[in-house]
Parts: C-alpha cells; sequence; structure tokens
C-alpha cells in the first residue's frame, strides 16, 4: 500500500514548505520536491495546508460518570473524532475506590477493544491511592505503556484524592518514569458553596458557575505545582479556566519549574454570559466551568508565551435528556460538553485564520505537543520519514457552519451551533490510510490502535 500527497504546504511545529509526501504501508517513507515514485493513489495538495493528525489527549468515552454514561461511546466518538482532523484520543480510566487499577483497565478494555476508529490511549485516574496501588504503578508504565497518572481534588465524595495521597501518588510516579496530571480545583469550597446555593434555593445553572469562582482553581493549581516541585515529579494541569491559575504556574516558572498546562476550545473561545438563560445553560455546564473574556485573552497570550502547551477538549457529551437529569438541582446535571469533532477546525477559524496564533503554533499546541508530553514522538505529533501517516489536509478558504444535524457525535445538540468557520478538513490519514475523504468515512471500527507510550521526563 502506497500512497503520494502532492505539492502540499507542510507545516509542523517547526516548519513551513511546499513538497511532496511519499508513505509507504503505515509510514512516511519520503519527503522531497516534486517526487515521482509510482504510487497506488495520489492526492493533489496544491494550495492545501498538510499538516500532523490533530491529538487530543483529554476525551471521556462511554465514561460512567455522574449516574450516567457519556453519550459517545469508542466508536462514535473516535470516528467524529477523524471527521474532525483528530487522530489519536487519550481517554481516561477510573480506578473505583478499594480496587484494584488492573481492574478498570480490564472494564474499560471492554468497553474500547476492537471499537475504535483512531488511534488511542488512557490515562489511569488514580482515585485511591494505598500500598496495593503504590505497587501497580510500574505495571502500569511498564508492561501496559500507561505513562500517566490522573488525579482529582475535586468531586469531593467521588473522585477526589487529598494532598496526602498525592504527596504519595507523586513520589511513587516520580520513582517510575510517569507524570500526574490533574483536574485543579479546590473541592472542600466547591462542595460548600454547591450546599450552600442548594440550601438558598439556589438552583438554576448559573449556580454551577458561582460555585465555582476562579480562587478554586488558582489555590489548586497552586498547590499542584508546589508539591510537584517538592516531589519533583512532572506534572500536567488539564483543562485551565483563568488568570489566576495561569498565574500560579506562571509563579513556578520563577523557580525553574514548568508545570504543563491544557487549556481546552471552549475555554478559549466561550463564556460565563451562556449561564444567564434558562436550563439552556445546561449545555455548557462543565467543570470547571467557562469564565469571563479576560481569562480568554490570558488564555490565548498563555499559548503565545509557551506558558499553555496543548489545546484539547474534555470531550464529555450527554445527550439533552440525560443534562435533564438535573433540571430542578444544578449539582445533579451531568458535567462535560461535546467537541471533539470541532477542536481542529474552531482553532484553525479562530485561531489561525483571525491572527491569534501562527500555523506552527496551532501544530504544536494541538498535535506535537501532546505527542511530546506524553510519550508518542516523533512516531506521533510531526510530519517526518518514518513517523506515521496521521495527516490531515485542511483547505484553508473553504467555509462551513457548524449543526447538530451535520455533525457526527451521539448528541442531539451542538455547544457551537451556527458558527461559521473559515478552513475545512478535507482528508485525513491515519497510519497511511484514507480516515476521511470529503466528509465521508471509509474506516472501519477497530482500525484504531491502542498505543503504548514511552516514559516521561517531563521536559519537552
Ligand atoms: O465537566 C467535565 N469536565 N466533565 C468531565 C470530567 C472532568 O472533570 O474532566
Ligand atoms: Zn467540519
Ligand atoms: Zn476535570
Ligand atoms: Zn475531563
Amino acid at each position: 500500500m502506497s500512497l503520494l500527497i502532492k505539492n502540499g504546504r507542510i507545516i509542523t511545529a517547526a516548519d513551513d514548505y511546499v513538497a511532496d509526501i511519499f508513505i509507504e504501508g503505515e509510514r512516511i517513507a519520503v519527503i522531497g520536491k516534486e517526487l515521482s515514485i509510482p504510487a497506488g493513489e495520489t492526492i493533489d495538495a496544491e494550495g492545501m495546508l498538510v499538516m500532523p493528525g490533530g491529538i487530543d489527549p483529554h476525551v471521556h468515552l462511554d465514561m460512567p460518570f455522574m449516574g450516567t454514561f457519556s453519550s459517545d461511546n469508542y466508536e462514535t466518538g473516535t470516528r467524529a473524532a477523524l471527521h474532525g482532523g483528530t487522530t489519536m484520543v487519550i481517554d481516561f480510566i477510573l480506578q473505583k475506590q478499594g480496587a484494584p487499577l488492573k481492574a478498570a483497565l480490564e472494564e474499560w478494555r471492554g468497553r474500547s477493544n476492537g471499537n475504535c476508529l483512531c488511534d488511542y490511549s488512557f490515562h489511569m485516574a488514580v482515585t485511591d491511592f494505598n500500598d496495593s496501588t503504590r505497587q501497580e504503578i510500574k505495571t502500569m508504565i511498564e508492561q501496559e505503556g500507561i505513562t500517566s497518572f490522573k488525579t482529582f481534588m475535586a468531586y469531593k465524595g467521588a473522585l477526589m484524592i487529598d494532598d496526602r495521597q498525592m504527596t504519595a501518588l507523586m513520589q511513587e510516579v516520580k520513582k517510575q518514569g510517569g507524570m500526574v496530571t490533574v483536574h485543579a480545583t479546590n473541592g472542600d469550597m466547591i462542595d460548600y458553596l454547591v450546599a450552600k446555593h442548594k440550601a438558598e434555593g439556589k438552583l438554576s445553572p448559573l449556580y454551577h458557575y458561582l460555585s465555582q469562582p476562579e480562587v478554586t482553581e488558582a489555590e489548586a493549581s497552586g498547590r499542584f505545582a508546589d508539591i510537584a516541585n517538592y516531589t519533583g515529579c512532572p506534572g500536567y494541569i488539564v483543562h485551565m479556566t483563568c488568570e489566576g491559575a495561569l498565574h500560579a504556574v506562571r509563579n513556578a516558572t520563577r523557580r525553574n519549574q514548568h508545570v504543563f498546562v491544557e487549556t481546552c476550545i471552549q475555554y478559549l473561545l466561550l463564556d460565563a454570559s451562556l449561564y444567564e438563560q434558562d436550563f439552556d445553560g445546561a449545555k455548557w455546564v462543565m467543570s470547571p466551568p467557562l469564565r469571563q473574556q479576560k481569562d480568554q485573552d490570558t488564555l490565548w497570550a498563555g499559548i503565545n508565551q509557551g506558558l499553555v502547551n496543548v489545546v484539547a477538549t474534555d470531550h464529555c457529551p450527554f445527550k439533552w435528556e440525560q443534562k435533564l437529569m438535573g433540571k430542578d438541582d444544578f449539582s445533579r446535571i451531568p458535567n462535560g460538553h461535546p467537541a471533539i469533532e470541532h477542536r481542529m477546525e474552531l482553532l484553525y477559524s479562530e485561531g489561525v485564520h483571525k491572527g491569534r496564533i501562527t500555523l506552527n503554533k496551532y501544530v504544536e499546541v494541538a498535535s506535537t505537543n501532546p505527542a511530546k508530553i506524553f510519550g508518542m514522538f516523533p512516531r506521533k505529533g510531526t510530519i517526518a520519514v518514518n513517523s506515521d501517516a496521521d495527516i490531515i489536509i485542511l483547505d484553508p478558504n473553504a467555509q462551513h457552519t457548524i449543526t447538530a444535524e451535520g455533525h457526527h457525535m451521539n448528541v442531539d445538540y451542538s455547544a457551537y451551533e451556527g458558527w461559521e468557520l473559515t478552513g475545512k478538513i478535507k482528508t485525513v490519514l491515519l497510519r497511511g490510510k484514507v480516515a476521511i475523504n470529503n466528509g465521508e468515512c471509509p474506516l472501519e471500527k477497530g482500525y484504531g490502535q491502542f498505543i503504548k507510550r514511552h516514559k516521561l521526563s517531563g521536559k519537552i
């Protein structure tokens, strides 16, 4: 199987040039000017941007959460990802308190094995760190290729761990060559504010937002950075939303510590005014909540300053009927929103097309940095000889509109309904195979592979 991409403008995190790419089997074999190697298929990419496939390191597929399951399973979610130019995702396994990590891994394999269309990996969420969990960290890293461990400083009574467990976990993960990632908000403060609002009869989605003020995230981000610094463990803060939290990380750089920061597309583009309507605001009930314009500005600046390393989605969709579980109580609205399909095109249109970030930065935060930070580089995250042929071809001038009717995610509304975008992904290759061609996905479920990741240094 071979494929030749002619005359595209190739963009990586570092490069920008016009050339041809010859793909043999699953990998890039040759890159050069005016190649005349006979190929099974030739794609003319003149006038198009040819970039590495997107990597979304924060998605929740078929995940049991808040009394229900996220509505995209591994098949629908990874197909939607491909439609939007994402060729690899990292999903989350949740340890059950009192049970081993291995049991959770088996459970998640049961739902995902044979069902994915794009490539995937897992983060292991540690919700109960004890002596027997400690023994499993090394096995996860060395045998399973799962090298990042997710923690929650919030969701008190469900997923949250305390600082005692965080410190002990970080010491072990550091020793074994992994990384700790975190949902950094102060779970005790949030727990108190939720209870207070409910006692006062304040039950609409707006109070979800008002129960998680910026300080809850700024405080926890600083505390996480401090514990990471003390233990020497590489750290990564997921879904950062606000100025206060980014300041905590900026402060940590003054002692030459780098904590990696991920934001998500929604925090760059949407704001908390969406909660000032009746129950419709439930579409954007997620944790942390959407913030203010000043926070969006800070995050865009943070990307350009190299403080924000990754733009992900935290894709965790629920159908409207599931959102209605919280009709009379915001604390029962399943948290999360659908975005896996739109990250690459939204970030291109709002970021590159509107002049907020460069093309190289686009590739860096949407593909290269996730690959480097999480141990898949240079197999994934770039266009280079011997890398997997995970490639997107984007038409920079094509315009299109986001609608629930037109998307491929298994959810009956869009959080971006009516958004008009410039720049459309026309073709997607995954390990040398055409995965998307003009809106059609010829792949069957099961093509997506579990990717074992290497040990992590905390440096990129
Ligand atoms: O609201 C969210 N973010 N739902 C998914 C779980 C999490 O905290 O990432
Ligand atoms: Zn699209
Ligand atoms: Zn979270
Ligand atoms: Zn999440």
